[in-house]
């Protein structure tokens, strides 16, 4: 296997819709790690062992991050098998490094073996302990060492430390989409109260191969600031493939699984390229502009991108009644609001009960009444679900327009 340099990322933040080697690598990686035995070593040796050795790493080391790190960089040599093929790396952690080198560690205390099949299916593979190849190990000292203010006592607990690190992180542990959103800082828990929402809709999608587009990375113009949401989302999800969509730029937030692409959600062209690369979407949220123009033309464009049992999102809806963003706080139908639009979702939900007598002028909701099987509203967020909606209505010799007690006698009533 090659000996190259440090591992980065290979593509770090395609700026448009595109091929990217990157997303490719791993979306096969994740596809891969559900097949048999000698697919999964076929797919690897196709792919290139250490090109995939790499990826799962680079997967792993970030995951590490939500464990307690040592306090010094520290290394972990780990070596995976395939076959009759060897290869060894370099991971260190703690001190602020998080990296992947080739080749073995020098001097470190701490090691991982793992056959690399079932190391992917710890990775990317369906939940499960995948865990009955791996060995770990900690060098100890070769002499006694009581004294905990001597060094060697200090590098033997950061070596422990570090491997607890990977092997934790291999291990999957779920943490909640609250405590994800804390560690992430993203406002959408503390501030906003969206993730219990959340969890309640995606929990099902947990552990799915999610494709998630998000509407606004955070951070504005600083190309290095945002990506909170996308982090969690990253973390909550760890077989999904976490898309943020940006007006600005935003290549330095790109991480294993994490792409940040630079577009204008209100201009549909660029949405229709970007679904027709990226697509189609388990879920999209949009957390961009909220002017409600955008909201709508964003939905237009990509509800038709969203799989069939899939979640389009809309936040902060409170920009519907904020006349500055479009909104309406006078006409609480107006259609060209965000909710004015939800609420004719809500009708369409019934359409088949429905008279054209009584549809009046046509709403541009109803072209999705047929393709929307649930609309949830919470405060300042709505989910909506993409579910064929067919299901018959009432008999057509039930009487609309009647008064259904005039068919009875209704009992007389006891004062
Ligand atoms: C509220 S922030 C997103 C926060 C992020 N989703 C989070 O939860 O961490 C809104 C983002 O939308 C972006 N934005 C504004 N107008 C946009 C547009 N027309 N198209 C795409 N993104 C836009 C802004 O640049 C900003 O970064």
């Amino acid at each position: 296997m090659p000996t190259d340099a440090t591992t980065t990322l290979e593509n770090p933040g395609d700026t448009s819709p595109g091929a990217d080697p990157q997303t490719a690598l791993e979306t096969a990686l994740i596809r891969l790690a559900d097949r048999s035995d000698a697919e999964i070593a076929a797919g690897l040796a196709d792919l290139g062992l250490d090109r995939c050795a790499r990826a799962l790493l680079r997967e792993i080391v970030d995951r590490a991050r939500l464990f307690p790190e040592p306090p010094v960089a520290t290394a972990v040599e780990v070596r995976l098998r395939l076959g009759e093929e060897r290869s060894v790396y370099t991971v260190t952690l703690g001190g602020g490094a998080h990296k992947v080198t080739p080749g073995p560690a020098e001097a470190a205390r701490a090691r991982l073996a793992q056959d690399l099949l079932e190391f992917l299916r710890a990775v990317y593979g369906a939940p499960g302990r995948h865990d009955a190849t791996r060995e770990l190990h900690i060098t100890e000292p070769d002499r006694p060492v009581l004294d905990p203010a001597d060094p060697e006592h200090t590098e033997r607990a950061a070596a422990v430390t570090a491997l607890h690190q990977l092997a934790g992180a291999l291990a999957r542990p779920q943490r909640s989409l609250n405590e994800l959103a804390v560690h992430f800082r993203s406002d959408k828990w503390g501030g906003h109260w969206y993730t219990p929402h959340y969890d309640r809709y995606f929990a099902q999608l947990r552990e799915g191969v999610v494709n998630l587009l998000e509407i606004g990375i955070g951070g504005y113009d600083d190309p290095d600031q945002g990506g909170a949401s996308l982090r969690m989302w990253k973390h909550y999800f760890p077989r999904g493939l976490v898309h943020g969509l940006d007006v600005y730029e935003k290549r330095g937030i790109a991480e294993p699984r994490l792409f940040p692409l630079r577009g204008d959600q209100s201009d549909p062209a660029y949405l229709a390229g970007l679904a027709a690369e990226r697509g189609p979407f388990d879920i999209v949220i949009d957390d961009g502009s909220h002017l409600n123009e955008h909201v709508l033309t964003s939905f237009e464009a990509l509800f038709p991108h969203l799989r069939p049992g899939g979640l389009y999102v809309v936040e902060d809806t409170q920009t519907a009644y904020w006349t500055g963003w479009g909104g309406n706080d006078r006409d609480l139908n107006d259609p060209t609001t965000s909710m004015g639009f939800v609420k004719a979702l809500v009708d369409g939900l019934n359409h088949q009960e429905r008279t054209p007598a009584q549809d009046g002028p046509v709403s541009p909701a109803t072209r999705w009444e047929r393709g929307i099987g649930a609309v949830h509203v919470h405060h300042n967020l709505v989910v909506v679900e993409k579910r064929v909606n067919t299901e018959q209505g009432a008999p057509a010799w039930v009487p609309r327009d009647v008064d259904p007690r005039s068919w009875y006698t209704a009992p007389e009533r006891s004062e």
